[in-house]
């Protein structure tokens, strides 16, 4: 998507061969005008799919996806992020996921009455690094008795093994900016 990477190229910051700082357009300041087209080109490439949800996973998926799910008229999920495994297996969907950016784990969890059996999802994230938010994700859905019609990502970051994993395991990722590398100061794009 042109306008996403020329905005990546203006206002985006590598911190280091890792990290790619976009927290004045999509992290932490969101500009909603970008996140509508964003939607929009989301909407646009599933528009065959018979999506009948949106679901992605607080906080940084959640503008991109609402915009989609606007698109797409159907509702959003949003897979909220528990501290404890404490939750009621008949009300809760869990999983645990690792997140080697941060290098933590966290249990990923939805109630079950928001996702029910039969439901065509398309699950939408911020970022997509190593894949284990999108395999969390997916394990959430097809748990529930749905289908994982697609995963779009804002940012891909094509240096790390994500993308390639999940299309391996069968999931179709569909990118809107692909990073090939990253290092202080240099975004290459693939
Ligand atoms: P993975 O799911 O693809 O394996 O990725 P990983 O766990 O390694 O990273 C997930 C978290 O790190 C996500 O945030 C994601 O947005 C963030 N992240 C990964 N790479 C980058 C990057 O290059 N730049 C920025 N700004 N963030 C990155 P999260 O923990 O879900 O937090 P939130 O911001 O959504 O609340």
């Amino acid at each position: 998507m042109e306008e996403l990477i020329a905005r990546i190229r203006k206002d985006g910051k590598a911190l280091n061969s890792d990290v790619l700082m976009v927290d004045s357009f999509l992290n932490h300041l969101v500009d909603p005008m970008l996140m509508k087209k964003i939607g929009d080109e989301f909407a646009s490439h599933f528009a065959k799919c018979g999506i009948t949800r949106v679901a992605t996973i607080e906080s940084s998926g959640i503008a991109p996806a609402v915009m989609a799910a606007l698109a797409l008229n159907v509702p959003l999920l949003i897979m909220k992020k528990a501290s404890s495994s404490i939750l009621s297996d008949d009300v809760c969907l869990t999983t645990q996921v690792h997140s080697f950016t941060k290098n933590t784990d966290y249990m990923l969890m939805c109630k079950r009455q928001f996702l029910t059996p039969g439901e065509n999802v398309l699950f939408i994230d911020d970022f997509l690094a190593n894949g284990e938010a999108g395999f969390g994700a997916a394990r959430l859905i097809e748990e529930a008795g749905c289908h994982v019609a697609g995963i779009g990502i804002v940012i891909e970051k094509s240096f790390q093994d994500g993308a390639k994993k999940l299309e391996k395991a069968g999931y179709e990722v569909y990118s809107l900016a692909k990073i090939a590398k990253l290092d202080n100061g240099v975004i290459e794009f693939a």
